[in-house]
């Protein structure tokens, strides 16, 4: 789909249908909602006296002009309540708009700038907004599917965002190239997500990781089997030794500030392609959606593709740690005792509790072979935080306030909601092995923190945020932006940070 700015009269513009908008409790709409209530003789304002339409958030109405103005249709959506109205709004409005349109089989669309005159949002924020909600949307994984009606589906060829205003133009344009780089960047990890693990192996995401440093003029290095050996990575390794499939450290590298290579950012993302739980085998239902155990490292994956085409003034080095955690003859087993990069002994507690165990080899490598300076973790952790935090919202956690603080402003940003949880000393005892440093799990309460509390004893004394992802990588429903399968999150809240951190 194409987006493009048009400095334009609204009412002019020749489209299968224009979107417009109206706030929840307004009679007569303004602006240009109003222009066009104006050029359809009231029709708007009518459907609103007649109680039809209201402005609900999400709720859309459809009217057939009939010639009578440029569009041959507009669609009224609802934006909810103004005291409530932000972009992320904007983008879940338009998210639902686009698919509305699509199942109508409209094919050339055309959308005033939501919020970007009396909602109070930039003309950029609002540009960004359209093309994310849009993109993102309209997004379907229908790689295998065969059947031929989808061949002659109607996709939306192209998406118009007309402002009346030459003056801003410039300025949404920018904003929607912004949001088709990101939300770019999170479709990426959504079909990286959403394909099945017998195809998204680990060798498979290291092509892919290759691809994008290709196409981005990133580095890219992928470790083997031996190197990891060689570099003492024996809890990666452990958790891979069960699996037909190799196990590749993926590592992507941008250099956006060569002159300062203290000036990064290094994202660590959890891989694992499939978790059967290994010995501690999961039980069968919903075992499919640990296809999706990779969503971490998919989300690094993506958040480099972005940050390839955005080009901030920052170094940031994206390490996945790839493999299987499969149950095979050479699997470990509960007990076993492993030795992580940095020394630390591991007791094999549960080999369900793979993640925590191929993360801290990652974060160590990233630390002392990558020179990283501060660092973000990125999960489907625990079932814990899926308790804790439901399939809304991230669990945030970190060592460094400031930098658990940027983040929560990026995310804040994205609309991708996080919620930061204590990281409670005192509940590292719950982590204490008889045998070993540390033992894997943490036994029934606060099994979130534990896991985290978990990773920091390999964090080093650098900033570090673990961002535990496991009831937000999937979605069962579609809403606004979202749709059913793999979300992309966190992709555009990581792709905010460093933009951030780089100073703009
Ligand atoms: N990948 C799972 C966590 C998960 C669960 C993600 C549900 C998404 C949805 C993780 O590897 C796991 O199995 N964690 C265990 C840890 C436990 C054994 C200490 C869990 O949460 O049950
Ligand atoms: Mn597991
Ligand atoms: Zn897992």
């Amino acid at each position: 789909m194409e987006i493009r700015t048009l400095a334009a009269d609204i009412t002019r513009v020749e489209v299968g249908a224009l979107i417009v908008n109206l706030f929840e409790g307004v009679t007569q709409p303004g602006g240009a909602t109003g222009a066009v209530d104006q050029a359809l003789g009231g029709a708007i304002s009518q459907l609103i006296a007649d109680g039809e339409t209201k402005g609900k958030k999400g709720a859309m109405t459809l009217i057939h002009t009939f010639g009578r103005i440029g569009p041959a249709r507009v669609l009224v959506a609802g934006l909810g309540k103004r005291e409530q109205f932000d972009a992320d709004v904007v983008r879940q409005v338009t998210g639902e708009a686009c698919r509305y349109l699509h199942r109508v089989g409209v094919q050339r669309v055309a959308t005033i700038a939501h919020g970007a005159g009396i909602g109070g949002l930039g003309a950029e924020e609002s540009g960004q907004a359209i093309a994310e909600g849009a993109l993102l949307g309209l997004y379907a994984f229908k790689r295998h599917i065969s059947s031929n009606s989808q061949d002659n589906e109607k996709e939306i060829q192209e998406l118009l965002v007309v402002e009346q205003d030459q003056a801003k133009v410039a300025a949404l344009a920018q904003g929607i190239e912004r949001g088709r780089i990101v939300a770019e960047g999170a479709t990426l990890a959504r079909d990286l997500v959403n394909e099945p693990a017998n195809i998204m192996t680990p060798t498979r995401m290291a092509e892919v990781a290759r691809q994008v440093a290709q196409e981005g003029g990133l580095e890219c290095q992928v470790l083997e089997r031996e190197q990891m050996q060689e570099l003492g990575m024996g809890a990666l390794l452990a958790v891979a030794a069960g699996s037909a499939q190799p196990p590749k450290l993926i590592i992507l590298k941008y250099n956006g500030d060569p002159q300062h290579p203290e000036n990064n950012l290094g994202i660590i993302g959890k891989g694992i392609t499939f978790d059967s739980g290994g010995i501690s085998i999961k039980p069968a239902q919903s075992m499919w959606e640990m296809k999706g155990d990779m969503s971490g490292g998919a989300s690094v994956i993506g958040t480099l593709q972005a940050i390839s085409r955005l080009k901030p003034k920052i170094n940031v080095i994206g390490v996945v740690p790839a493999t299987e955690n499969m149950p095979g003859g050479s699997a470990q087993r509960p007990g076993d005792i492993v030795k992580a990069m940095n020394g630390k002994s591991i007791e094999v507690d549960n080999t369900d509790a793979e993640g925590r165990m191929v993360l801290v080899d990652a974060m160590c490598y990233a630390r002392e072979k990558q020179g990283v300076r501060r660092m973000v973790d990125i999960a489907t952790l625990t079932g814990a935080m899926v308790v804790a935090l439901g399939n809304g919202c991230t669990g945030a956690l970190g060592t460094d306030q400031p930098l658990v603080d940027r983040v929560l402003r990026a995310s804040t940003a994205a609309g991708e909601k996080m919620w930061q949880l204590p990281l409670l000393e005192e509940y590292k005892e719950q982590n204490k092995s008889t045998w070993a440093d540390v033992k894997n799990s943490g036994g029934r309460g606060a099994g979130g923190i534990t896991a985290a509390l978990f990773l920091s004893e390999f964090a080093g004394d650098i900033p570090w945020v673990h961002l535990d992802i496991a009831g937000t990588f999937l979605s069962d429903k579609e809403k606004g932006y979202i749709v059913k399968g793999a979300t992309g999150v966190p992709v555009r809240t990581l792709a905010n940070l460093a933009l951030d951190l780089a100073g703009r």
